[in-house]
């Protein structure tokens, strides 16, 4: 109850900072989510699969505050309390979400668990949907913001920079988080593994520079 309470409060924290982010930004900007639709997907699946998408998520956004705000020196310091408070609540949610997965992950035999394990393959899927369609439109507006003659081979590869930072901080980062990976693998038997490795192998070229040694991704 007091989980979803604050998830509350940080989506209207959020909107508020878009407002405010935006009232600076020049016209033009979209996000091409659809929360409604992002709803039912989620809602769609079974309690294991979504834990475990949550803990990813809780996951990348604790990595995304250590490695992009904590140490950002130019950052604005209102900025910088947001990320703060948010990481420490949802540091907080990650030890409950965790005893919750443990579980709900007891509760399913091999089927019911092969299953959970194909919506979390589509639920990450759907989230790189996501970010495909944000890396589009993002790069979009920073064209026509900074003035660029059209060039599709210039805007192809501006869409694919977008695409890879998005794809490193929104799947990678989570992914590679070894609290995440152990307590996931660890309630996987070895095919249900490699599913969830294969799905996620075409993203290794994303993997961040000091952890791209070769085969991160598949550790
Ligand atoms: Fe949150
Ligand atoms: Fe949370």
């Amino acid at each position: 109850m007091r989980m979803t309470d604050e998830e509350l409060r940080h989506q209207a924290l959020f909107r508020r900072l878009d407002a405010m982010m935006e009232a600076d930004m020049p016209p033009g900007h979209v996000m091409t989510a659809n929360p409604n639709a992002v709803a039912r997907v989620v809602l769609g699946c079974s309690s294991w699969a979504v834990l475990a998408l949550t803990l990813f998520v809780e996951r990348f956004s604790q990595v995304h505050y250590r490695a992009s705000v904590e140490p950002g020196e130019a950052i604005c310091p209102l900025w910088r309390d947001v990320f703060l408070f948010h990481w420490r609540e949802e540091s907080q949610h990650t030890i409950l979400d965790e005893m919750g997965f443990i579980r709900e992950d007891a509760r399913l035999d091999a089927p019911a668990r092969d299953a959970a394990v194909g919506e979390l393959i589509a639920l990450l899927g759907a989230l790189d949907g996501i970010v495909q369609g944000q890396a589009v439109a993002d790069a979009a507006y920073f064209c026509a913001i900074a003035g660029m003659p059209p060039d599709a081979l210039r805007r192809r590869r501006i869409e694919g920079l977008f695409l890879t930072a998005y794809r490193r901080r929104y799947l990678v980062s989570g992914f590679l988080a070894p609290r995440f990976r152990k307590l996931l693998f660890s309630r996987l038997d070895e095919a249900q593994a490699i599913r969830i490795r294969n799905a996620m192998a075409p993203l290794g070229y994303a993997v961040p520079r000091p952890l791209g040694a070769a085969g991160a991704m598949a550790a």
